[in-house]
């Protein structure tokens, strides 16, 4: 089976990682910030930005190596559903990140990345406020989308066992 190459899934997985660990600290901030011992919303911040980054590398790279070709088993409708779910998915990796920088521009807190300071938009409340429920809105949106996507990789391992996710693993010897 052709594999996507590995620095593309280098990156699906690094990216991967990384929202689940931003999702978990919007979603249980106070027992993380707890057992973290420092600000979830903060370490949300820095890797959500981090995200937005490793998309834009992600996206330059995906468009100079194509995705392997699909099984020819795969039917119309099946490959018109994970193409829209993969766009849709790249999507909210850059929309989200904007979304809670213009956010986060009209809160009263400066911005960090990892200790670096960023710089602020000069957005009023009103607008911090618009893309703050976008923002929320947007990310339960991701959570959905990538439920969806994480339940079409385990269909195909242990329901129509065809090993696609083989496609997204470095090739082992
Ligand atoms: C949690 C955050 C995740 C994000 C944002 C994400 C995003 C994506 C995107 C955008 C693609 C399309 C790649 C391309 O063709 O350009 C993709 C492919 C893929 N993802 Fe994920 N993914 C995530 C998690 C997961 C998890 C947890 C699994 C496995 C359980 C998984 C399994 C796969 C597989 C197997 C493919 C390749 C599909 C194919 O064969 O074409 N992903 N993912
Ligand atoms: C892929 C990237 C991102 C995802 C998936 C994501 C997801 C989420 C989710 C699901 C929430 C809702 C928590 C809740 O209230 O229930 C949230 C809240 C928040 N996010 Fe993000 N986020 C991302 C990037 C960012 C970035 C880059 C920033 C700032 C620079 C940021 C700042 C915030 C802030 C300040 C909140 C709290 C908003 C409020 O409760 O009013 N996020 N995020």
């Amino acid at each position: 089976m052709e594999r996507y190459h590995p620095v593309s899934a280098g990156l699906h997985w690094l990216t991967a990682t990384l929202v689940i660990a931003l999702i978990a600290l919007a979603l249980f901030d106070q027992p993380l910030e707890k057992a973290l011992g420092t600000s979830s919303i903060r370490l949300h911040k820095s890797l959500g930005m981090t995200v937005f980054g490793l998309t834009l590398l992600r996206i330059l790279w995906r468009l100079r190596h194509r995705a392997p070709p699909l099984p020819e088993s795969t039917g119309r409708m099946q490959r018109a559903a994970a193409w829209a779910v993969h766009l849709l998915l790249y999507g909210f990796l850059l929309g989200l990140p904007l979304l809670g920088y213009v956010l986060s521009s009209g809160g009263p807190y400066p911005m960090h990345w990892f200790g670096i300071a960023v710089a602020k938009l000069p957005v009023s409340k009103s607008v911090g406020d618009a893309a703050a429920a976008l923002h929320v809105w947007g990310g339960y949106a991701m959570i959905a989308l990538l439920a969806m996507h994480i339940a079409a990789a385990l269909h195909h391992q242990f329901v129509v066992r065809d090993r696609l996710i083989l496609r997204m693993l470095p090739a082992i010897r």
